[in-house]
């Protein structure tokens, strides 16, 4: 891990910059590649992560190993992460002064890790980051803001009882990494919506 993305991780780590600190087991720093091509971004820790102290190892995030190995690709070539780090209780969704208090480490991420585009996972994500909502409207589309791209599809959790879901995360995937593999190609990456800042 790059030195940088190593000292974000330790901030996280011993963060108390919010009331999340107090009723998490542990924060959970983003992980994966940091030279990675792409950079994925979900919701909140939940109660596998918030006791294991990584990202998306409950059952969401065995629903994002499967997209992920269909495409072709083993999580470890990616980095992962969430707009907060530390767990809400009963994995309610994190109120605005908990995103905006965190949204600095995944700035700091982002900088750092500079990926040529960013998997937005599910609502919270797409309203985060680009003040986006029905996330399954948009769904499979990417974005240009301030020279960055972005990629949207559902999240994870939302695959679980849902077949067609995850029939979707799949093909989405799929998409995504495929537009990646056409970058080498010398192919730009179409753009779907462009927002203004
Ligand atoms: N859901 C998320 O949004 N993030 C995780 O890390 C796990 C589940
Ligand atoms: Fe710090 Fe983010 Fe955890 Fe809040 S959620 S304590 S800001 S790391």
């Amino acid at each position: 891990m790059s030195q940088e993305l190593e000292k974000v991780k330790q901030n996280v780590i011993k963060c108390t910059k919010c009331d999340l600190c107090k009723t998490r087991i542990n924060s959970v720093p983003g992980k994966g590649n940091f030279q990675s091509d792409v950079v994925f971004v979900g919701e909140a820790p939940g109660r596998n992560e918030d006791r294991n102290g990584e990202p998306f190892v409950g059952v969401a995030g065995k629903k994002l190993s499967i997209a992920l190995e269909e495409a072709g690709i083993s999580r470890d070539d990616v980095y992962i992460t969430n707009v907060v780090k530390c767990r809400p209780p009963n994995n309610r969704v994190p109120s605005t002064v908990e995103r905006n208090t965190c949204q600095e480490y995944l700035k700091q991420e982002i900088l750092i890790i500079k990926p040529k585009i960013i998997c937005i996972l599910g609502n919270t994500a797409f309203n985060s980051i680009l003040g986006g909502s029905e996330i399954t409207k948009f769904r499979g589309k990417t974005v240009r803001k301030d020279n960055q791209f972005y990629f949207l599809t559902v999240h994870p959790a939302a695959t679980i009882y849902n077949q067609e879901l995850i029939e979707v995360l799949k093909k989405d995937i799929a998409k995504l990494f495929d537009m990646i593999r056409e970058l080498k190609n010398g192919k730009t990456i179409p753009v779907d919506i462009e927002y203004s800042s």
